[in-house]
């Protein structure tokens, strides 16, 4: 479904990622981890055209998608979660939906899209005149994900979602993403919460400095002295 290969991005004479490549096949769940600064958001960031890269090439369902703009990237179906979640806070909670769904198709099917969020997301209905910024932590990170939803992905990219989140709420996060995949979402997943990350994920990969330097099955990670030793504290 997404072919990301040789990826070179860079701000100015920062090189943040060199020579990046992974996949995601459909139907899959795919984590990237790393620490602080490995270059995970600027994976994401220019996947959806938020960033150009300075070489490589990105094909979305067989097509070229580097270098159009993120609008464009977004009508085919791929869709970011922001690390900050980065929800409208001034706005009631229902208006940062229908921000959501602002593209055509994801218009056409509002009705039906919000009672699938809301269903996922109950607290989201119960508080869905409320404007934003007063929701917890916890909700505004299901608002940021209830929001991607509405636009309908194909592809839905979650960057962070468990920061600053107490470990229940980081659960009930994690299990929505299983939900959503089993609904027919693939999902690519990028998290310092490296176990869960790999407990969620069929398939990971380790970036570090900017540079892929493991992948394999989940399993196969957690199984690794490696990984052990420097990500789940073993
Ligand atoms: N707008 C920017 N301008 C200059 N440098 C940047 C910018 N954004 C990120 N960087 C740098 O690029 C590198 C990768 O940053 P990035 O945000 O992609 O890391 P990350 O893996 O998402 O980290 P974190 O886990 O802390 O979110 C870092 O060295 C960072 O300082
Ligand atoms: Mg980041």
């Amino acid at each position: 479904m997404l072919e990301v290969a040789g990826l070179a991005v860079a701000y100015g004479e920062l090189v943040a990622l060199r020579d990046v490549s992974l996949h995601v096949k459909e139907g899959e769940i795919v984590t990237v981890i790393g620490s602080n600064g490995a270059g995970k958001t600027t994976l994401l960031k220019t996947i959806s055209g938020l960033l150009r890269p300075r070489a490589g090439r990105i094909e979305f369902l067989g097509e070229g998608i580097d270098g159009l703009p993120s609008h464009e990237i977004c009508k085919r179906g791929i869709i970011q979660v922001p690390e900050g979640r980065k929800i409208f806070p001034q706005m009631p909670v229902l208006h940062n939906l229908q921000m959501g769904a602002y593209l055509p198709a994801a218009r056409r099917n509002f009705a039906q899209s919000l009672g699938r969020a809301y269903a996922l997301f109950p607290r989201l209905n119960e508080r869905r005149s409320q404007r934003a910024g007063l929701l917890s932590g916890g909700e505004q990170q299901m608002l940021a994900m209830a929001r991607a939803l509405m636009a309908r992905p194909k592809l839905l990219m979650v960057d962070e979602p468990s920061l600053g989140l107490a470990p229940k709420l980081v659960a009930e996060i994690f299990n929505t993403l299983l939900v959503l995949n089993q609904e027919g979402t693939t999902i690519l997943l990028v998290s310092q919460e490296v176990r869960q990350a790999l407990e969620l994920a069929q398939r990971a990969y380790v970036l570090e400095n900017g540079r892929i330097t493991v992948e394999g099955s989940s399993k196969d990670l957690l199984n690794d002295p490696r990984i052990k030793a420097a990500y789940l504290g073993l």
